[in-house]
């Protein structure tokens, strides 16, 4: 006879949303309360993009993008050049190319269902896991989201006006948005975490209240 198993499937944190809305600070501090482990599937997208202009390739060919995208290393996501407006602008351009998107969608399940994971992005919640057992869309106005990245540019000695910082966020944010492949928009299951008037604390303070609330429950 055959005794009864119990399947636990490994817990998956789904943290999306739009650049400088604080997913990435979240999502790192999330992962080390739970004790899981943590991904930050936009420098995936970062190294494909630097890899395709390492070769002097054009960031929005398919054939260029998607080889860059199925030889990545793991090296690759150590790279310092992956931030910066050139590596922004590669990364949403490359983005946008559905085989690249496939060519990435294996590495992030087999990294999520190892261990379990947070893992941020774009497309978490609704395309690389559906299933995930607590989905968080932190948002926050555009304005704000600006703000924080003129700021993080600052501290980084790097030059910068907080206009021109701003008209680029909005337009990668329309980029993301309306993009065919896996557009940036919440899974209809997830909780929206508006982190406008939030600083990090606040905001890892609900979230915190949400994955407890939500991963104590058996699925
Ligand atoms: O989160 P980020 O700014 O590092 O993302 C870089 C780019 O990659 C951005 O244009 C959005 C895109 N991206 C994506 O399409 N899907 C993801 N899961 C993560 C990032």
């Amino acid at each position: 006879m055959i005794s009864p198993v119990t399947v636990i499937s490994p817990v998956i944190v789904a943290i999306d949303g739009p650049a400088a809305a604080g997913k990435g600070t979240l999502a790192r501090r999330l992962a080390e309360a739970l004790g899981l482990s943590y991904l930050d599937t936009g420098l995936l997208y970062r190294a494909t993009g630097r890899r395709v202009l390492d070769q002097g390739g054009n960031v929005a060919d398919p054939v260029a993008a998607t080889s860059a995208a199925s030889t990545l290393t793991p090296e690759d996501l150590q790279r310092s050049d992956l931030r910066g407006p050139q590596a922004d602008a590669a990364a949403a351009a490359v983005a946008a190319i559905p085989s690249v998107r496939a060519a990435l969608l294996d590495f992030q399940r087999s990294f999520g269902r190892a261990t379990g994971a947070v893992l941020d992005g774009r497309d978490i919640g609704t395309v690389i896991f559906p299933e995930a057992r607590l989905k968080i869309f932190v948002t926050a106005s555009l304005a704000e989201r600006a703000r924080r990245r003129f700021l993080e540019l600052q501290a980084k000695g790097t030059p910068a006006a907080l206009d021109q910082v701003e008209a680029d966020m909005r337009a990668r944010d329309a980029h993301d948005a309306a993009r065919a492949a896996a557009p940036l928009k919440p899974a209809d299951d997830a909780v929206i975490l508006d982190t406008t008037a939030l600083d990090a604390d606040a905001a890892f303070v609900q979230a915190l209240a949400l994955a407890q609330a939500r991963l104590a429950v058996p699925h």
